[in-house]
């Protein structure tokens, strides 16, 4: 007789934060599932309520919730969520969070300030999270942040695969538009066969959001541009970036990125002539009003639902990725 007993089956369990409602179905309906309903309300004084209304008892959980403004109330609901989900006895429950909150903030760049990555990956360890999913980390080190398994995707070959028929590699050039980027641009140039740019880029450690451009090397001139860069935040970083490559003779300035965080003026300033295209995906909501006739929306959900479903068959998520990982 054997000591190990086999009992009943694996259950998948897919709740969401009320953040970005549409990818969480997208991702279950991918997964020809549905989502538990949330019962998740906000009360008067801002706090916040949350209860499955169905028995996760045993089930392996997935807690999806995309951080996009008011970026600290919806990381509390998925904080709040994970609890409920522990204190409920899910048996492993998977933080889902497309683009991962307080991202840039991974390494102290002067005395005295946060390390608020870290503080993230340690508030959902303590909520109760036993493993992090992310699409695209401001910095792949971030993994290491959380003490548990982080399946970092790519959003890569989605916007590969939309790139690979618009553009002639004989003529375009792949540009990192800061030195933070230049190694996911590279292997954007291995992919397309097209050669790499890098744009020098500096901030003002004392004003936020405040971009200047110094040199680029690599050739641009009569070039299609494409500067791929992991989030769009104000736009500055992309605009600057843009404007300097066509001042340095770019023939047309595309753009993909992974994470549309749009916050003002981006939608009003990427609409600017320098900018030929922007492409980005769906981690976080883009309301109607966000949109123009040269933005497209990729769906991340697929990619998402695949990944899902190897942790929750035990499958290869790294083999998705065709050694981009
Ligand atoms: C910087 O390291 C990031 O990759 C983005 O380039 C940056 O955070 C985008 O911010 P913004 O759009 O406000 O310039």
């Amino acid at each position: 007789m054997s000591a190990i007993k086999i009992t009943g089956q694996k259950r998948l369990v897919l709740v969401s934060g009320r953040a970005h409602m549409a990818l969480a179905e997208q991702i279950a309906a991918a997964l020809d599932s549905e989502l538990v309903h949330t019962d998740a309300r906000t009360f008067a004084n801002g706090e916040i309520y949350a209860r499955f209304d169905e028995s996760v008892r045993g089930a392996d959980m997935f807690v999806i919730q995309s951080h996009t403004n008011p970026i600290n109330e919806w990381l509390m609901e998925q904080l709040i969520m994970v609890d409920a989900a522990k204190r409920a006895s899910a048996k492993r429950i998977t933080v889902v969070a497309p683009f991962y909150p307080y991202a840039r903030q991974d390494k102290k760049g002067r005395g005295r300030e946060p390390i608020s990555a870290r503080l993230i990956a340690d508030l959902f360890k303590a909520a109760g999270a036993d493993r992090i999913m992310s699409v695209d980390l401001h910095a792949a080190q971030i993994q290491g942040f959380f003490d548990g398994p982080v399946d970092h995707l790519f959003a890569m070959p989605v916007l590969l695969e939309h790139f690979k028929a618009l553009l002639d590699p004989s003529s375009l050039t792949v540009v990192s538009p800061d030195m933070g980027r230049v190694r996911v641009a590279d292997i954007w140039s291995d992919k397309l066969g097209a050669p790499l740019a890098i744009i020098h880029k500096r901030r003002d450690p004392l004003v936020a959001n405040q971009v200047t451009v110094h040199e680029i090397v690599g050739e641009v001139e009569g070039r299609t541009c494409l500067i791929v860069d992991d989030l769009i935040d104000t736009g500055r970083t992309i605009v600057k970036a843009a404007e300097a490559l066509k001042a340095h003779g770019a023939t047309r300035v595309v753009v993909a990125a992974t994470h549309a965080v749009f916050s003002d003026p981006a939608t009003e300033i990427l609409q600017s002539d320098v900018i030929d295209s922007v492409v980005v995906t769906d981690t976080l909501p883009l309301p109607p009003e966000k949109h123009w006739d040269r933005l497209t929306v990729l769906p991340i959900a697929p990619l998402i639902a695949r990944a899902i479903d190897a942790v929750f068959n035990d499958g290869s998520v790294t083999s998705m990725f065709d050694g981009a990982a």
